[in-house]
């Protein structure tokens, strides 16, 4: 808290209309209203949550992050990057390695399930990483300060709709090195006013900000559906085994998601098809 405090009073903070703060909160006004109205923010808000959507969400997180964090690193010294650089205090990557270990095992890798949106997210983040350092200030801004903002209302909420106890699976939403988040989100706006940008390089890291809230609302859309596709999927499978009086035969969540977002089942199966097919009629063409 201390820390924070003398920073920001040392950093003088004085926030103008004409200030990059200000302006990137304005453009992006009307994307956080439409982000929060999202399916998936509102389940979350009105904490109507299952595991499954809180896991799913987590394995986005970690694709986006991992984007944005190692093009960060990669340009820790660009004038555009380095006021903006706060590693120690808002690095997202090993908390989100933490939450998906305590809620897949070890293996999480392999079970991780991502949407396109989500990985067309990441690709903008490495592709400007590289032609575009200065935009990753509005990438961080979008992301960082909505953790330390509303995001830390849904951490509360997601702890107690899922009964998780003792911080576990909750280190998204702590930012131990962050005492008081109001007083960081201070000095965060004050260096992101003092980058030096061109007219064009402002109205590009402008437009950058609503794009990063747009890809956001698509990747939280996404999530929304394939979690609607599971729960139809679940339904049916609930329906055909009551429909075989077999009532104790049931397919648990996570099964009936994999088994209907693993593209890779779906293509085998056409090509076992397609195998069987070629074979009988080989089978009939040598009679
Ligand atoms: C459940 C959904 C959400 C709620 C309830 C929520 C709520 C809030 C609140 C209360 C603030 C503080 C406003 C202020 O200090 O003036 C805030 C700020 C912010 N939120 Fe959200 N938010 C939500 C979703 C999002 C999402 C999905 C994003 C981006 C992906 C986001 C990005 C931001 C940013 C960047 C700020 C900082 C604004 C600024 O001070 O410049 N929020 N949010």
């Amino acid at each position: 808290m201390e820390a924070d405090k003398q920073k920001v009073q040392c950093e003088k903070v004085q926030v103008t209309d004409s200030d990059l703060s200000e302006q990137i909160k304005a453009v992006t006004k009307e994307s956080h209203v439409r982000a929060e109205n999202t399916e998936l923010m509102l389940s979350f808000q009105k904490a109507n949550i299952s595991l499954q959507q809180y896991k799913l969400l987590l394995c986005s997180l970690y694709k986006i992050y991992e984007a944005l964090e190692e093009e960060l690193d990669r340009n820790a010294s660009h004038e555009s990057v380095a006021p903006i650089y706060f590693p120690q205090e808002l690095a997202r990557m090993e908390a989100l390695k933490k939450d998906l270990e305590h809620f897949y095992g070890q293996d999480w890798r392999e079970k991780m399930i991502v949407p396109a949106a989500t990985l067309r997210y990441a690709q903008r983040l490495r592709e400007i990483g590289s032609e575009h350092p200065e935009y990753l200030v509005a990438h961080a801004y979008t992301r960082y300060l909505g953790d330390l903002s509303g995001g830390q209302v849904l951490g509360r909420i997601t702890q107690k709709a899922l009964g998780l106890k003792n911080g576990e699976g909750l280190a998204f939403f702590t930012f131990p090195a962050v005492s008081s988040p109001n007083l960081f989100k201070q000095l965060y706006r004050s260096r992101m006013n003092s980058i030096e940008l061109t007219e064009t390089q402002r109205e590009g890291v402008l437009e950058e900000a609503v794009r990063s809230f747009e890809f956001n609302i698509q990747v939280f859309d996404e999530l929304q559906k394939l979690l609607s596709i599971s729960e139809k999927s679940e339904l049916r499978q609930r329906h055909k085994t009551h429909n075989l009086k077999t009532p104790d035969v049931r397919v648990n969540q996570s099964s009936a998601l994999s088994s209907s977002l693993t593209p890779s089942s779906q293509l085998l199966r056409m090509l076992l098809g397609v195998c069987f097919a070629l074979a009988v009629g080989m089978g009939m063409y040598a009679l």
